[in-house]
């Protein structure tokens, strides 16, 4: 797709720091995503190791007229965290830089070639994956997720659009707008309702399907929210369908409220079902931990040590 002339136009790009990154560090080629409010665009870097990369822009007047401040610096600083070398994790996608110019934020991100797993899902036989490679994608996002919670952060918008395929086959987990900082929530719950909204009014981010019983009835999320949302997510690899759906938003609300869902009879695997009925549970303290999840039978051949070592599937 066609790259804009502002962003071809790099010579006119100005460093505001010596040591800042800008416009004109990087060779943009093409447009391979679109938001609401920025665009995401394959490029490359001119310089060093000339790695590539996918560079998110997001426009400053979108983002001020959608209310979306808080969004970008929720993702940053989340994603700043996650990408301290000492915090390095291979499933979690990498920030290199940012920067900005009168009209746009720039995010530079590890690119991932074959885009999101929802695409790649979509073109399997039956729209779904077979048990092995939902198995290891499933062991890789909970070592991914186990990660960012022993640093304090929830996902918030655990899905398989948010989850990208790299050149090796290996996923990362990206999007993290939606992300909260646990600490924020000890913040949230200290302070008066005039400088911080509530959590009982803190309104829905993220998508209906996987959207937890406690962001409907407005209590506080924690990890185990990230992990409903990962049972979610492994139902439908498993199935191509979700466990809560409806005609409505508001009915797979009221479904999920009511933890109203069933396996169909031609679900493919035992195992994969006893740990979504042991996740699926309304109440946060009664789902399994990760530690537990990685201790499951659906697990059991997953060497979580060494999920590097695994043959990713070919899928793509
Ligand atoms: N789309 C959004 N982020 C991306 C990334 N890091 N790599 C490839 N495609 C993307």
């Amino acid at each position: 797709m066609e790259v804009p002339l502002n962003l071809k136009n790099t010579e006119n790009a100005r460093r505001a720091a010596p040591n800042m990154k800008c416009l004109a560090d990087f060779l943009v080629e093409k447009e391979i995503g679109e938001g609401s409010f920025s665009t995401v665009y394959h490029g490359r870097e001119k310089e060093g190791e000339k790695r590539e990369i996918a560079l998110k822009v997001c426009l400053k007047k979108l983002i001020l007229k959608n209310k979306m401040v808080t969004y970008i610096h929720r993702e940053k600083e989340a994603l700043a965290l996650l990408s301290r070398e000492e915090n390095a994790h291979p499933g979690v996608v990498t920030l290199f830089a940012t920067f900005q110019d009168a009209e746009s934020l720039y995010f530079v991100l590890s690119y991932a070639k074959y885009g999101d797993l929802v695409s790649l899902i979509q073109k399997q036989p039956d729209s779904k994956l077979k048990v092995g490679d939902a198995r290891y994608y499933g062991a890789n996002l909970l070592s991914a997720l186990e990660h960012i919670h022993k640093l304090g952060i929830i996902h918030r918008d655990v899905k398989a659009d948010n989850l990208l395929v790299k050149h090796d086959g290996r996923i990362l987990l990206t999007d993290f707008g939606s992300s909260k900082f646990l600490k924020d929530y000890e913040k949230d719950t200290n302070s008066n309702e005039e400088t911080q909204p509530t959590q009982r009014r803190r309104s829905f981010v993220g998508t209906a399907f996987f959207v937890t019983p406690e962001l409907l009835t407005g209590s506080d999320m924690s990890p185990a929210s990230d992990l409903w949302s990962f049972s979610v997510t492994l139902y439908f690899f498993l199935t191509g369908n979700f466990p809560f759906e409806d005609i409505s938003e508001y009915l797979v609300f009221k479904r999920i409220q009511d933890v109203l869902y069933r396996f169909s009879d031609d679900f493919p695997d035992e195992n994969a079902r006893d740990l979504i009925e042991k996740m699926l549970v309304k109440e946060q303290k009664d789902r399994l931990t990760s530690d537990q999840m990685k201790h499951h039978k659906f697990f059991e051949s997953m060497d979580f040590e060494n999920l590097q070592e695994i043959e990713p599937p070919r899928i793509y």
